[in-house]
């Protein structure tokens, strides 16, 4: 199918180079026909490569910290006067914890760094929405999203206190999808994608093993960065106008499994 997305106006947060899943979106939401607004974190615009997303997909970059209040009142208001009113899309592809980075483990988490990761990773996808509401910004039958971890729902150590982001953040999309819904249509979900070699995923702890224990335990395998893009492209796409305050796992199967064929061979090729 092509031209899902004609006509349709969007910001996407979170592209930093061609792993994020962010680019992706960009990238596959600009050939299904819509256009929309690049933005990131200042600090992320030095390393340069958002110019050439920009480019490639004739689009603008406005930057702005997710946690400002401030630079999402001006992001919201220029992204509309540049894209001609008001908007259908928003992805929101943001997480970072300061104790995942500097390998902190869970039961000596250092507070300073969780509540800064916190507002970053969660608290900014509500100051997001609070932000397009106060400017009456998205559409009727708009679509929001953010990405999640399974974490959120099972346990893994070495994902830290981003497992209790994510599932504030998953939380957030059910609470203010209530609002949104009764008040315009539109419609917020999160997207709980399958380990994805990226920037922010590659600074967990142990990623390749990580990765490589998914994809032997998803009867589909891992979902990519491109998987993950495909599937944003049709929820911001009008053949799912009804779904919302959901949190809709991308994975291949790997959060409904127990143990699969693959995974028991590893543990008996290891014990044998
Ligand atoms: N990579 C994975 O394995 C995986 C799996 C499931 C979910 N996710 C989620 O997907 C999302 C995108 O991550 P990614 O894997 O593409 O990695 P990424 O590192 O490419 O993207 C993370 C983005 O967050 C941005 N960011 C950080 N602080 C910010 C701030 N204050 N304001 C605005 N932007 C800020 C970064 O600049 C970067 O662009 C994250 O929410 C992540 O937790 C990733």
């Amino acid at each position: 199918m092509s031209g899902l997305l004609n006509g349709k106006k969007g910001v996407i947060f979170g592209a930093l180079d061609p792993n994020s899943i962010a680019w992706k979106v960009a990238e596959k939401v600009h050939e299904q026909g819509g256009s929309f607004v690049l933005t990131n974190a200042p600090i992320a615009m030095r390393m340069g490569a958002l110019n050439e997303l920009a480019e490639k997909t004739s689009s603008v970059i406005i930057p702005a910290d997710a946690t400002s209040e401030d630079d999402l009142d001006a992001l919201f208001t220029k992204s509309m006067d540049e894209l001609g009113g008001g908007l259908d899309f928003v992805l929101h592809s943001i997480g970072m914890s300061v104790n995942v980075r500097k390998g902190k483990p869970y039961t000596e988490l250092n507070y300073d760094w969780l509540t800064k990761g916190w507002d970053v990773s969660a608290a900014s996808f509500h100051k997001v929405l609070q932000t397009a509401w106060k400017h009456d910004a998205l559409n009727e039958w708009g679509s929001v999203l953010a990405l999640s971890y399974v974490a959120a729902q099972r346990s893994f150590p070495d994902y830290s206190d981003m497992a209790d982001n994510k599932a504030y953040l998953e939380s957030i999309a059910r609470s203010f999808g209530y609002h949104y819904g009764k008040r315009k249509n539109v419609r917020i979900n999160t997207i709980s994608q399958s380990p994805t070699r990226t920037t922010a995923g590659s600074g967990v702890k142990g990623f390749d093993g990580f990765i490589d224990y998914a994809e032997r335990m998803s009867p589909l395998g891992n979902a990519t960065a491109d998987d993950c893009a495909d599937y944003c492209v049709s929820l911001f796409s009008d053949l799912t106008r009804k779904v919302t305050m959901q949190n809709l796992f991308h994975d291949g199967g790997f959060s409904s499994m127990g143990i699969s064929d693959a995974v028991m061979d590893m543990i008996e090729d290891a014990s044998s």
